[in-house]
């Protein structure tokens, strides 16, 4: 990607932005209110298929880019996918490009709480930015804002906004919800006295944001693919914005060098290592299937899964637990895929991978026949994430032997 187009796309997406600063008020404070999150543990996109929006990396030079003294960057919770090292080591990195982005705040969910206090406090100290929860209201000299974070249910949402209501003195109240939009318009018309009800939702956000009598409801989707605005002046939140983090946004170079940082350290703790095996299938590996199965062998060498470690090996991501598994061979086996230096074999999609272990069968061919397989032996890996454009037909047709 040419740097000169990547400028020209951010002039182009910060349009309708700076028209909202010059049109109707250029009234002189008037802010912006940044809020994107909901990383749930995507600091970066996949890069199975392409184009993807997201990352920190991007998120970080747009925000660097449109943001003026006096505006306010909120981040939102979920930061934490599923529980583990590989969470809280994401977390620090995390924390480290808030700050980069010069976030203010963020709210925490009910999700993160469980990563635990250390997690949390390491993240407030990384990331400079003031927490939220539903305990703790932050009051600007613009607004005020909470989060219903600890909430079971809409009544314990409502009771948590009643009370930021009541401590808003008159200022603009801005409530961060986990539940869905459907329930923030109820709240919005249970409690009209709110500005703005931030709702969660993982769908694209463009066009969402709405007013429901005079509160704005909009949602900032998530795994951190978008970034959505508000002009702030005299007369509250006006011209909500959606900016899609989409490949032609150059990567921030210090949240980069954090994200490589990042990398390193899952390959220093040996993740990938330390997965668990709940699994003793023996595995094989493909070479060994060469001997009787040559033309199988040849068309599979042919293949892009016969490169599938490389890929790993070209991003950085080859120590990464949240990519191995597709790219690899029986990696929830205790005779599976260890680390490259120790199951050289089991690198890359095998024959395995679909046909499932093949070593006892090796052993005795006729004895011990390989179980029949289909296009669900595709799935697990070519799922609508990570290959939305699967087909089985169509890619059958690539590989078919
Ligand atoms: C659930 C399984 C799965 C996981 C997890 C997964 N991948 Fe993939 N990956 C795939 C599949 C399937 C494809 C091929 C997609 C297609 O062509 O439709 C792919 C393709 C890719 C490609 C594109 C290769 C090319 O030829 O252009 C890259 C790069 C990649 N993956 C990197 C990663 C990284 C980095 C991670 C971890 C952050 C990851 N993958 C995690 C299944 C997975
Ligand atoms: C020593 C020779 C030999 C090796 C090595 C070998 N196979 Fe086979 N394979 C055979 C023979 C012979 C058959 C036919 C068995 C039969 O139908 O009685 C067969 C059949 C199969 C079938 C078809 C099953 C069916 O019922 O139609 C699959 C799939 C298969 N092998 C996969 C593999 C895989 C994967 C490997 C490597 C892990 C492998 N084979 C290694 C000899 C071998
Ligand atoms: C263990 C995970 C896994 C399974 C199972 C799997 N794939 Fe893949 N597939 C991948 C990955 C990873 C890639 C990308 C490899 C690369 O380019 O590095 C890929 C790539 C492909 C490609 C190349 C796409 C392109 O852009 O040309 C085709 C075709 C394909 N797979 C077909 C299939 C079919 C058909 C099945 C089932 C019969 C299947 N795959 C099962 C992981 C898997
Ligand atoms: C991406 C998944 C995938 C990979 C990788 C793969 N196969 Fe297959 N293979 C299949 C599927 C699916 C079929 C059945 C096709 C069908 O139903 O016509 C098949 C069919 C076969 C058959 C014929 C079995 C039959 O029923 O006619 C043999 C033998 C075989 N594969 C061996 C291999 C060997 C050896 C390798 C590795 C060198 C390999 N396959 C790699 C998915 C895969």
């Amino acid at each position: 990607m040419s740097s000169k187009r990547s400028i020209v796309w951010l002039i182009l997406s910060a349009l309708p932005f700076i028209l909202n600063l010059l049109g109707t008020s250029p009234a002189a404070n008037s802010k912006t209110l940044f809020i994107s999150g909901a990383t749930k543990g995507y600091l970066a996109p996949c890069g199975c298929t392409k184009p993807m929006s997201g990352g920190i990396r991007r998120r970080a030079t747009l925000i660097n880019q449109l943001k003026k003294p006096g505006d306010f960057v909120l981040e939102l919770g979920p930061f934490a996918g599923p529980l583990g090292r590989q969470s809280e080591i994401k977390a620090e990195a995390q924390a480290q490009a808030l700050r980069e982005m010069g976030t203010d705040a963020f709210t925490l969910t009910k999700q993160d709480l469980q990563l635990g206090t250390g997690v949390i406090e390491s993240y407030t100290r990384l990331s400079e930015a003031t927490l939220i929860d539903n305990t703790t209201f932050l009051t600007t000299p613009d607004w005020i804002i909470t989060s219903d974070t600890n909430a079971e249910n809409q009544t314990d949402t409502i009771t948590i906004a009643r009370s930021l209501i009541s401590q808003s003195s008159g200022k603009p109240a801005i409530l961060v919800t986990q539940s869905n939009e459907e329930s923030a318009e109820q709240i919005a018309r249970a409690l009209p006295e709110l500005s703005l009800i931030i709702y969660a939702s993982s769908s694209n956000p463009a066009g969402v944001a709405k007013r429901v009598g005079k509160t704005w409801i909009a949602s900032a989707g998530d795994q951190g693919k978008y970034v959505l605005t508000f002009t702030f002046t005299n007369s509250g939140f006006e011209s909500p914005s959606v900016f899609d983090l989409g490949p032609d946004i150059t990567d921030n170079p210090t949240v980069s060098r954090q994200y490589s940082q990042y990398l390193g350290r899952l390959r220093a703790e040996k993740l990938v290592e330390r997965m668990p095996k709940p699994r003793d299938d023996h595995y094989a590996g493909s070479d060994a299937c060469m001997s009787c199965h040559t033309t199988e062998h040849q068309i599979w060498t042919d293949s892009k899964h016969s490169q599938a470690w490389a890929t790993l090996e070209a991003d950085g991501h080859d120590a990464d637990p949240d990519c191995v598994s597709c790219h690899s061979v029986g990696l929830d086996s205790t005779k599976g895929f260890l680390v490259k230096e120790r199951t050289p074999h089991l690198t890359d999609v095998g024959c395995e991978s679909c046909h499932g272990a093949g070593y006892n069968h090796i052993q005795a061919p006729e004895k011990v026949k390989m179980p029949t397989v289909g296009k669900n032996s595709c799935t697990p890996c070519h799922n609508l994430a990570h290959s939305p454009n699967f087909d089985f037909e169509k890619y059958w047709e690539k590989i078919k032997h």
